[in-house]
């Protein structure tokens, strides 16, 4: 059997890569032209995470890489090298993205939803009718907060709480209609957020809790660099808007994968089997505002709605409003599929305050460009900026 996985230099891909190749002797991958070196970043996650030395030697055999631009017509091939790459294959796994929730929709458009319509036109050019897995996210149930979001749902009554979001529903939406109008089957496997326990490291791919812990370094770098910082041993108070009753459904990476590939294995019904790969029990909000104020010298006070008297420190520190939303969900995700299909999938490790602080402990690092002006940060960071 031919497999094919694109987004392998991933934080999602490393893992399914190995997962799969604990099924299948060899794999193409679809590796993103732009970013260069996919099997020495491959060869590093599995040096990094402690795979067995003969298994690191094999990696080159097993493993063909295919330059691609899944944003580009033909994922960026000739027609007939991307004639052959179709017709060779037997199942394709479609795991690339663009995860940043801040990211404009017409740039998370190009890869999430044109990627995904140039990998569905692969999969229909070829002869051996290719099975299709796509890697959605549970967030395409967008705005809603409450209640339970399932299995089989799909709809943007609602409305999203950041592009991101809405470049998936469209990709999901997109899948269906294909599966529908070629008659061919496709898993949407749909994770809620991934995390690990792994500590940061250059050379492996960030995970979204890390993007947050970047942006607070972000904003104690600008405002040291603007003569405002915050004294030693003092802890400001900053208000963020949430829910204390809030929870989010934060699950492993390596488990994710492991269950997104046990449920490929399954005899697929003919048309779209979508399936909620999530953790059994949800995190509540106060234990990641924990983790916020173990990264930041700040406590977080959550409150209702965005004060109208934002401090500049409230201001410079809101750097990441597609992520500051999850913070008043209360919803669960319904996973009453997989569990049919394959027991209780306990992940076995519980996602606590310790368990996340593991995975994004600060690594030394200079203070990364800053995506705001520095009109934020003029003045004292603690007096809201009306009062002044
Ligand atoms: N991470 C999460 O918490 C999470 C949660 C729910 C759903 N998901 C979904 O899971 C999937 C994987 O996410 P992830 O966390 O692994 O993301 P990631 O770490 O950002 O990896 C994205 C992957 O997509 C590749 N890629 C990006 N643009 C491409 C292009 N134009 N052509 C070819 N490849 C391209 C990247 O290649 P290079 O790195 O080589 O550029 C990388 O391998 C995504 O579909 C995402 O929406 C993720």
């Amino acid at each position: 059997m031919h497999v094919a996985l694109t987004g392998a230099t991933g934080f999602l891909g490393l893992r399914l890569v190995r997962e799969l190749l604990e099924r299948h002797d060899s794999l193409t991958l679809l590796a993103h032209a732009g970013s260069g070196g996919a099997l020495r970043r491959i060869t590093r996650f599995f040096e990094l995470t402690g795979a067995p030395a003969a298994l690191i030697t094999e990696l080159p055999k097993r493993l063909r890489v295919v330059e691609t631009d899944l944003s580009r017509p033909r994922i960026g091939l000739s027609s007939a090298d991307f004639q052959r790459l179709a017709d060779e294959l037997d199942v394709i796994w479609h795991s690339a993205g663009n995860i940043n929730l801040d990211d404009d929709l017409v740039k998370l458009r190009r890869v999430n939803v044109e990627g995904t319509r140039n990998v569905l036109a692969l999969a229909a050019a070829g002869g051996r009718k290719p099975m299709v897995h796509h890697i959605s996210t549970a967030f395409v149930a967008g705005a809603r907060r409450d209640g339970v979001a399932y299995e089989d749902e799909l709809d943007d009554a609602l409305g999203f709480e950041n592009a991101y979001e809405r470049s998936k529903y469209e990709a999901e939406i997109m899948v269906r209609e294909w599966s529908r109008t070629h008659g061919r089957p496709v898993v949407v496997l749909r994770p809620s957020i991934l995390v690990s326990d792994l500590p940061p490291h250059p050379e492996l791919p960030e995970h979204p809790l890390q993007f947050v812990d970047q942006i607070f370094r972000t904003v104690l770098c600008r405002l040291d660099m603007a003569g405002v910082g915050i004294a030693e041993g003092h802890r400001p108070v900053m208000r963020m808007t949430g829910s204390p009753h809030g929870h989010l459904n934060l699950l492993p990476v390596d488990h994710a994968a492991s269950v997104m590939v046990r449920l490929a294995s399954r005899q697929p019904s003919g048309c779209v089997d979508t399936y909620h790969v999530v953790h059994d029990h949800d995190v509540p909000v106060p234990v990641i505002v924990a983790l916020l104020e173990r990264l930041a010298p700040m406590r977080l006070e959550l409150v209702e709605h965005r004060p109208y008297d934002l401090t500049p420190l409230e201001a410079a520190a809101d750097l990441y409003p597609g992520f500051t939303p999850y913070l008043s969900h209360r919803r669960r995700f319904d996973d009453t599929r997989v569990r049919t299909l394959l027991g209780a999938s306990l992940s076995g490790v519980h996602v606590d305050l310790d368990y996340l602080i593991a995975g994004v402990a600060a690594v030394e690092q200079p203070c990364p460009r800053a995506p705001f002006g520095p009109s934020h940060l003029d003045g004292d960071p603690l007096v809201p900026l009306e009062m002044r």
